[in-house]
Order: structure tokens, then sequence, then C-alpha cells
């Protein structure tokens, strides 16, 4: 009973669970930091940003979701335990001070996840073009949330 697992999968099936968990960690510690930002945001500017921020916690949880899906169909088990969390995910979990501050540490996690990401997608190579696949989706969209930041903080000036 493998399911989607055939013996043509060439991939090392528990490297890649294993960096699909870490991905799963990292977006979750993502989406707690988005809406962390997005009910502490204020000032005059906090409406704009607020807004992008709900967005991409929003965004952050489906690429969760994905990652956890795709982990059952390798017949791995998703870790959703929140010990350790922080540990398991690449990108941080900060509060920041101000406005500036919190869009500023959302760029660095974003440019983390890219980089992350970028780094799986070569490992994973041609082995498994499912999660390849899913994993290049995710990557752009990363690449947006980078691009949306920078344009929130040329707006405001910073
Ligand atoms: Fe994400
Ligand atoms: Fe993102």
């Amino acid at each position: 009973m493998q399911g989607a697992v055939t013996p043509g999968y060439t991939a090392d099936r528990e490297t890649v669970l294993k960096l699909l968990n870490e991905a799963l960690a990292t977006e979750i510690v993502c989406v707690l930091r988005y809406k962390r930002h997005y009910f502490m945001a204020e000032g005059i500017a906090a409406d704009a940003v607020k807004a992008e921020f709900l967005q991409h916690a929003n965004e952050e949880q489906q690429h969760a979701d994905q990652i956890a899906a795709r982990i059952v169909q390798l017949n791995g088990e998703p870790n959703l335990n929140p010990e350790g969390l922080t540990s398991r995910s690449h990108a941080e979990y900060v509060e920041g001070e101000d406005l500036i501050d919190m869009i500023k540490e959302d760029l660095v996690a974003e440019r983390i996840a890219i980089d992350s990401y970028r780094e799986m997608i070569n490992y994973i190579g041609d082995k498994d073009t499912t999660t390849k696949r899913m994993l290049e989706g995710i990557l752009a969209m990363e690449e947006e949330h980078a691009d949306d930041l920078v344009g929130l903080l040329e707006e405001m000036d910073k």
C-alpha cells in the first residue's frame, strides 16, 4: 500500500520528508509572525500594510497546507508539534518594534525562505517532479512577498 510512491520514485524519500517538514515549520512560523504583525500594526500607514500582512499570513497558511498534504502523499507524517517548531523552522519569529521594523523582519524571513526553497528545488532536481513543481510555485510566491515588502518600504520612504 505505497500509494503515490512507486518503485520509480528515485528521490531519497526520508530526506525529502525531512526537508518538507522543515519547510512546513518555516511556513507556520511565518503565519504566526505575519498574524502578530497584522494585529499589532498601527500608525498612519498601517491600513495598507495590515492588509498585506494578512494576505501574506493567509498565503503562508496555504503553503503549509500544500506541504503537509504532499508529506502525507509521500507516506510521511506532517510534524505540527509546537514543541521544537522554531528550531525546525528556517525563518525566525521576530515581533518587531514598529511598523518599519516589522516589514524589515518579514523581508529577512522571506529572503531566507527564498534561499531555502531554491536549495530544495536544486536538491530534488528531476527525481520528484511533483514536489519540485509545488516548491517552484511556492518559491514564486515568496519572491512576490519579498517584492511587496520592498514596495511598502519604498512607499514609506525607508
Ligand atoms: Fe510561504
Ligand atoms: Fe512568504
